[in-house]
C-alpha cells in the first residue's frame, strides 16, 4: 500500500467515524464504538497491519497518519463518555425519585397509628406507673459485664453461647453484646445507687433465634425490679396478680411455677390464664388453660453484691417478660414475623 492510500483510507474512516459517533445516545453506544474503532481487532487496528506491507520510508509517516486517527477518535471517546455517564446517572436518579407532592391528596389522609408493639409496650407502661413504679431505660450495646457477668451468668452458661447472643466487634473480643434481654438495665439502676428502686424498663433485645411463628431476632421485653428493705415473695407474687388483672380485665390470673434463673434465688415462671380461651383449654395454650408469659424471682444476694447493695439490708424481687409475645396473645396474631414486616395496615389509621 502506498502512503497516498494510507491517507485516503484514514480520511475515510475518520468520516465513517464522525457519522457513527454523532448517532450515539448512550455509555453503551461509546464503548461499542470504542471497540468498533479503536479496540484490538478494530478498524484501526486493522490499519495499522498494513504497515508491514508498505515501503520502509513510508512507515514512519503512515504510521503518524494512523496515530492521529486513533487519537482523534480516543479523544472523542473520552470526551464524550462522561458527559453520558452522567446523564444517565441523574436519569437513573430521577426514576427512583417520588413526586413528594403526589401524596398530598387530602380527601386520602387517614391519619396513621403506633404499631401493635408499641401499643402494647405503652400500655404496660401505664399499668405499671398506675401500680406506683417508674419506667427506665438502658443502651442496647452492652458489655459482658451488664448483660451477664453482673447478673450472676458465670462463664459457662449456655446464655453466652454464640449461638444465642450477637457479639460485637468492639473493644476486646466477646466483651460486647447486642443485649440478650433487659435484665441489664436492672444492675444499671441498683448501680445508680438510688434506693429504694420500684421500677420497669421497657427495650428491644436481640437474639440469634431462628425467626418463626413465635420468635423474631429482634423483639422486645419488658423488666420489672423493686429493690426496697422486707421485700419478700409475697410482694412478688402480689404485684404479678395485680398487674395482670389490671392489664388483661376480669377473669384472668396468674400463677407461679418454680424455675431457675442465674440472676434471682428462688425463681419462678409466670403463667396468666390463656386469653383465647379464658382458661378452658385451646390449641393456643395447649389445653392448659395457661399461657407461660415471663420469669420472675427474688435478686440473687450475688447480683446485690456486684452492683453495691447490702444484701443483709435489702431484698427485692425482679420479673421480665416479653412485649411481642404479649401483642401476639393480646391481638391473636398467628405469626410474630408479620409484626416485623411493615405492613401498612398495622401503621395506618383506622
Ligand atoms: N432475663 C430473662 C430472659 O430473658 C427473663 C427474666 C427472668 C427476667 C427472671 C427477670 C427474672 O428479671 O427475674 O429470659
Amino acid at each position: 500500500m502506498e502512503l497516498g492510500e494510507i491517507k485516503q483510507v484514514v480520511q475515510e474512516l475518520t468520516q465513517e467515524f464522525e457519522v457513527a459517533f454523532s448517532g450515539i445516545s448512550s455509555s453503551t453506544d461509546v464503548g461499542l464504538l470504542s471497540s468498533e474503532f479503536i479496540g484490538k481487532k478494530g478498524k484501526v487496528a486493522t490499519i495499522y497491519r498494513q504497515l508491514g506491507a508498505m515501503e520502509a520510508a513510508d512507515r514512519p509517516k503512515a504510521g503518524e497518519v494512523i496515530n492521529a486517527l486513533r487519537d482523534h477518535i480516543q479523544g472523542r471517546i473520552d470526551g464524550a463518555l462522561p458527559l453520558f455517564l452522567e446523564r444517565e446517572r441523574i436519569e437513573t436518579l430521577n426514576a427512583s425519585m417520588s413526586d413528594p407532592t403526589a401524596i398530598v391528596d387530602h380527601n386520602r389522609i387517614t391519619g396513621a397509628r403506633r404499631h401493635l408493639v408499641t401499643r402494647t409496650r405503652i400500655q404496660l407502661e401505664d399499668t405499671f406507673v398506675g401500680m406506683g413504679f417508674s419506667v427506665e431505660e438502658g443502651p442496647e450495646v452492652e458489655s459482658e459485664w451488664y448483660n451477664f457477668e453482673a447478673l450472676n451468668i458465670p462463664k459457662f452458661h449456655p446464655a453466652r453461647d454464640a449461638q444465642d447472643s450477637f457479639f460485637l466487634e468492639l473493644g476486646e473480643s466477646n466483651s460486647m453484646v447486642l443485649r440478650t434481654h433487659t435484665s441489664p438495665v436492672q444492675v444499671r439502676l441498683m448501680e445508680r445507687g438510688e434506693l429504694p428502686i420500684y421500677s420497669v424498663m421497657p427495650g428491644r433485645v436481640y437474639r440469634r433465634d431462628t425467626a418463626d411463628a413465635r420468635h423474631t431476632v429482634g423483639f422486645h421485653q419488658i423488666e420489672g425490679l423493686v429493690v426496697d428493705r422486707d421485700i419478700n415473695f409475697g410482694h412478688l407474687a402480689h404485684t404479678i396478680e395485680t398487674f395482670t388483672s389490671a392489664y388483661f380485665g376480669p377473669g384472668i390470673t396468674s400463677r407461679l411455677r418454680p424455675a431457675f434463673f442465674p440472676f434471682t434465688e428462688p425463681s419462678a415462671e409466670f403463667e396468666v390464664t390463656c386469653t383465647i380461651c379464658v382458661g378452658k383449654g385451646c390449641r393456643t395454650c395447649s389445653m392448659t388453660g395457661w399461657i407461660e408469659l415471663g420469669g420472675c424471682g427474688m435478686v440473687h444476694p450475688n447480683v446485690f453484691r456486684a452492683t453495691g447493695i447490702d444484701p443483709e439490708i435489702y431484698s427485692g424481687f425482679a420479673f421480665g417478660f416479653g412485649i411481642d409475645r404479649l401483642t401476639q396473645m393480646r391481638y391473636q396474631i398467628p405469626d410474630m414475623r408479620i409484626l416485623t414486616e411493615n405492613d401498612v395496615r398495622f401503621l395506618s389509621g383506622v
